[in-house]
């Protein structure tokens, strides 16, 4: 059988069931690159410890980079009795350089604060591309609100109407959330870069004269962990990292949920393009939202593989436990979900067609003028707590009568309260509605252009 890790002390091979429950390659086979990158940094302070020659370290390098290109070309691979990426690694160094050079690489070292080192090496990668991809679908929903600026729709709470708003300050109430993710990424990758775990080894740290905070420079981190039992064995780092990814979901599934809303017959707020939209295998006229849903269902998993991973790390005694091996898996689900759905979902954005006319014809219904009567009583000096029943007053009215807010006459408004002069009549559309909520943040035409370029400038931050 192909050299196992630790095969000194035991009698003989692992039983067949243990090897098959133990095996990790076939998931954990993607790390490889990064596992080599450590080990080409773990022989240059075993180099500077003394531990290798010049001419060693030389072909122990040579040897790596072969390695690596076997690997990337896919001509070495892991063999069926190799227990995880480690030891598949170190197989093959062995084959290229032989047993005397080959077996010098492992001293100092434990698959502990190995795997520790690259999964985070993984997950600074993939964070970047999900960066990318988040900041693409920011970036469409800017042009999207730009391309919208100035026209209104029903702004809702609760799903009902509520008061009118510009459909570019809606939309861009989606990108803020995910301005924050693309923080949150930027702020856990600062967070791990200060805590490399390569030298840590099995827990207690080495005693070769090895330098931690070289290979941690060698392999773009910015520090060393501070406690090697504390680096080996936290995983805290791939939660935090699962718990922004299932976040990334759940802002993305609230705006599937209304993309799939606005689609339907009853809203027809919007067009999905042809692309980015799929039929019915027996209902010809079918046009559906699979994109959003997919996001909506797809954040389940994401959810559920933040979960499933808390649960696997509550209450671990330290340092390392073999549980830990069960970090992968879920986390890159989730990378490989997010990385699938979010190109799609961004399409889908970028190709959305709204129809303004109807926007534009339900902002005022629903009597979402309401608040702008009550505001503009205030404005009078009319107490709060009178004007909002006076302006509840002229919505009783006008139910009663199927009518709207701007039909009431100048004689209704007075028989309702004396309070109620003909000048009222001045906020009662939606372009004086959304223009008199003009302080920052609102959603009067200025501010909302004041707020595009505030969103440009924090995209233009990641
Ligand atoms: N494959 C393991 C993991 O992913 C690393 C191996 C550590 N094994 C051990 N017996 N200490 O966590």
């Amino acid at each position: 059988p192909a050299a196992a890790l630790w095969g000194g002390r035991f009698a003989g091979g692992p039983a067949d069931a243990l090897a098959a429950l133990s095996k990790s390659t076939h998931f954990d086979w993607r790390l490889a690159p990064y596992d080599i990158a450590g080990s080409k940094a773990h022989a240059k302070v075993l180099h500077r410890a003394g531990l290798l020659t010049d001419d060693d370290l030389t072909k122990m390098l040579a040897g790596l980079d072969e390695l690596l290109a076997d690997v990337l070309a896919g001509s070495f691979l892991p063999a069926d009795d190799d227990e995880d990426v480690h030891t598949a690694l170190e197989r093959g160094l062995l084959e290229r350089l032989g047993a005397e050079l080959g077996g010098r690489l492992r001293a100092g070292r434990s698959r502990n604060d190995q795997v520790a080192t690259l999964f985070k090496s993984f997950l600074r990668d993939h964070g970047r591309i999900i960066a990318r991809l988040v900041l693409d679908q920011v970036t469409t929903i800017a042009d999207q609100a730009e391309k919208h600026l100035g026209v209104a729709m029903p702004g809702r709470t609760h799903l009902q109407h509520a008061q009118p708003v510009l459909l570019s300050h809606h939309l861009m109430a989606h990108a803020w959330p995910l301005v924050r993710d693309l923080d949150r990424l930027a702020e856990w990758d600062a967070r791990v870069a200060a805590d490399s775990p390569y030298g840590s080894g099995a827990l207690a740290g080495s005693s070769l004269g090895l330098d931690p905070q070289f290979v941690a420079t060698e392999l773009g981190f910015t520090n060393s962990s501070a406690n090697s039992i504390d680096g080996t064995a936290a995983r805290d780092f791939v939660a935090e990292f699962a718990f922004v990814t299932a976040q990334i979901g759940v802002d993305l599934s609230r705006q599937a949920e209304e993309v799939i809303i606005w689609a339907t017959k009853e809203f027809g707020f919007v067009r999905l393009d042809d692309a980015f939209s799929t039929g019915s295998s027996i209902m010809p006229q079918k046009k559906n939202p699979d994109i959003a849903e997919l996001a909506r269902g797809k954040t389940g998993r994401l959810i559920g593989n933040l979960t499933g991973l808390l649960a696997t790390l509550k209450a671990q005694p330290l340092a390392y436990n073999r549980d830990l091996q069960e970090d992968k898996e879920p986390v890159f689900d989730s990378v490989d979900t997010l990385e699938v759905l979010l190109p799609a979902f961004t399409g889908m954005i970028r190709t959305l067609v709204f129809n303004t006319e109807r926007l534009e014809e339900l902002a005022p219904q629903g009597f979402s003028l309401a608040t702008d009567i009550a505001e503009w009583l205030v404005r009078q000096k009319v107490p709060f707590r009178v004007a909002h029943e006076l302006a509840g007053a002229c919505v009783q009215e006008c139910e009663k009568r199927g009518i709207e807010l701007w039909d009431l006459s100048d004689e209704d408004l007075a028989a309702i309260s004396p309070y109620l002069t003909p000048e009222v009549r001045t906020v009662l559309s939606v372009e004086g509605s959304v223009a008199s909520r003009n302080g920052r943040g609102g959603t009067a035409g200025d501010r909302v252009a004041e707020q595009l370029a505030e969103l440009r400038t924090r995209a233009a931050e990641h």
